[in-house]
């Protein structure tokens, strides 16, 4: 069942979002030792993890949250268009998070032994919060949208959307930044203990109803094929 929250003010959505977040982060840290954290990139998600830093530095034991990312850029670390360089100045370095629990994605390998090597991370900080099935369980994803319903870098008609492997190297998409990328995948996303989308942007609006009405047609936006085993949470800007 896919729980949908809709607000017209992009901040109060934010709050709103940084509470389930360390709701979650919560019940999973009572769960196990670590929790799993895998951040979104984008802009929409900025607010929110300014409001986690900024409401939150208390109420989640951050020292045990170990930080991924959905998807990553295929760019050095420090350029602007590096989804882990808008995450650690928005939320990493203000909680003060130590580097060994922040897990980027290495673009300075060749693009498929980066996410060769990012997929072993994810294993190995899964399985050391005690989930490493088949498909590493992370206990909560972030996800954003693009207006054209992709999610994570997993774009329409790309052939990662096929992919059996948790994290692919994917070819540049057809929209900006055109830089090919590392990305999560649906068998690794759909594992998850939880899934929270964060989507602004009105173009954005018809395929988010959609993708909530839930028709098999929606199924053509990537967006609309994560279907998590455990909860999964649209939070929706709907400017009034
Ligand atoms: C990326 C993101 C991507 C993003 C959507 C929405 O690397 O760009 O992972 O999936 O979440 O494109 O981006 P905005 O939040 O900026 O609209």
């Amino acid at each position: 069942m896919i729980e949908s929250l809709t607000f017209d003010d992009l901040s109060e959505m934010s709050g709103k979002a940084a509470d389930l977040v360390a709701e979650l982060l919560g019940a999973a840290l009572a769960r196990t030792a670590g929790a799993t954290l895998a951040l979104a990139g984008g802009s929409t998600p900025r607010g929110l993890y300014q409001a986690l830093a900024r409401s939150h530095r208390d109420s989640v034991r951050w020292r045990d949250v170990h930080f991924l990312w959905g998807d990553e850029r295929y760019v050095p670390a420090g350029s602007p268009d590096s989804n882990a360089r808008m995450a650690t100045e928005t939320l990493l370095v203000p909680l003060e998070i130590a580097e060994r629990a922040i897990h980027r994605v290495r673009t300075d390998l060749a693009g498929p032994d980066a996410a060769r090597d990012y997929a072993a991370t994810v294993r190995s900080v899964c399985a050391a919060s005690g989930s490493a099935e088949p498909m590493p369980r992370i206990d909560l994803v972030l996800l954003g949208m693009g207006p054209d319903g992709h999610t994570a870098s997993l774009f329409p008609g790309s052939a990662a959307l096929a992919a059996e492997e948790s994290v692919v190297f994917a070819e540049a998409p057809g929209l900006n930044p055109r830089v090919p990328r590392i990305t999560m995948t649906l068998p690794l996303l759909n594992a998850a203990r939880a899934v929270l989308f964060l989507v602004a942007g009105s173009e954005k609006l018809p395929i988010v109803r959609e993708i909530l009405s839930g028709g098999a047609q929606a199924l053509r936006y990537p967006a609309a094929r994560v279907k998590p085993e455990g909860r999964l949470v649209w939070f929706v800007h709907e400017p009034r």
